[in-house]
């Protein structure tokens, strides 16, 4: 008898445009502030690195908010509330979403990521794990007014947003992401989000600048990267690692600076840089509870409940879409 159950794993492909890497170097090194988009940070070598950063002792974000997550497990799944579908847009490797999915069994859980290879290969690898789950995984940029790939009507949708990824957009590009979100929840959704919290400038620093050097070539890789794939000719040693937090815009600043005046080839483009110039790769910012509530109700949504660790070094926000056409 043909089997009438649908299947646990689905794949949703939804074609996303691929940025061109060489056009977005290019005229990135060619601004008057010459930056490298943090988006090319995660090639394999970067997403290892960013591991090896996770694992650091300095690196306080990842630790505090699995912590927060456990800690209040049985909270977090009353305030979502049974039976909802969970998407999760960047999925990446599917690991924090772990932490929900005994308690909170939901529905089915939608990742949703541009990388395809990567997002069926995690996508499945979850769906062996646990085998009551349904896994319905999107690949698409969550960034591009994304539609779900079925319609739903009667499940609670909330989104999970972890890691602070939030702080890597500027404040009101954020907002922007949010709204997005708020889209794809529709009125009645929610979103879990981790976001990390201003503090002592030294903790922030030390985060950035770990003593075994991860965060450093993690910053260096994006120029590995550049040469190996575009056949350029940086010499790593003639930059340096620059991680700071700027206090008057609460957020961490990310430089690589070359140490020399140097000229550097992309295939026929030539780039000059002065010693003490700077390539601008990331932003990472900190925001207080109220803040981020702030910007959380710009996008349209209220905010339910917040959870922190006993240092208050990071939070977890259940947000709720505030109403339609709030
Ligand atoms: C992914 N993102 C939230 C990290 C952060 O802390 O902003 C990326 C990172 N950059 C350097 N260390 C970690």
């Amino acid at each position: 008898m043909p089997d009438k159950q649908p299947q646990r794993y689905q794949f949703f492909d939804q074609h996303p445009e691929i940025a061109d890497f060489r056009e977005d170097i290019i005229r990135g090194l060619s601004a008057p502030e010459p930056y490298i988009l943090p988006k090319y940070f995660y090639d394999e070598t970067g997403s290892r690195l960013f591991e090896d950063i996770c694992n650091t002792q300095e690196y306080y974000p990842t630790r505090t908010e699995v912590s927060i997550i456990r800690n209040n497990i049985d909270d977090i799944v009353n305030t979502l509330g049974k039976d909802c579908l969970l998407i999760e847009p960047g999925s990446g490797d599917s690991y924090k979403v772990r932490l929900l999915l005994d308690a909170l069994r939901p529905v089915a859980y939608l990742p949703i990521d541009i990388s395809r290879r990567y997002l069926q290969d995690e996508a499945q690898k979850l769906a062996a794990e646990f085998t009551w789950l349904n896994v319905h995984a999107v690949c698409a940029d969550f960034t591009g007014n994304l539609e779900l790939p079925y319609h739903v009507e009667a499940v609670n949708k909330v989104a999970f947003f972890p890691g602070s990824t939030i702080g890597n957009f500027l404040p009101q590009q954020a907002v922007t992401v949010l709204r997005e979100i708020r889209m794809m929840v529709g009125d009645d959704g929610g979103l879990l989000i981790g976001v990390d919290l201003q503090k002592e400038s030294a903790i922030l620093n030390a985060a950035y600048n770990d003593r075994e050097g991860f965060t450093e070539q993690f910053n260096k890789n994006l120029l590995l990267r550049i040469n190996r794939e575009l056949g350029a000719d940086f010499d790593l040693e003639q930059f340096e690692h620059l991680a700071f937090f700027n206090k008057e815009k609460h957020r961490i600043e990310m430089h690589l600076v070359s140490r020399q005046d140097q000229h550097i080839s992309i295939g026929d483009q030539v780039f000059k840089f002065e010693k003490g110039q700077r390539i601008h790769t990331e932003y990472s910012h900190k925001y207080t509870v109220e803040h981020f509530q702030q910007l959380a109700r710009e996008a349209g949504f209220n905010s339910v409940k917040t959870w922190l660790d006993e240092e208050r070094l990071f939070s977890v926000h259940y947000l709720q879409v505030a109403g339609p056409g709030a």
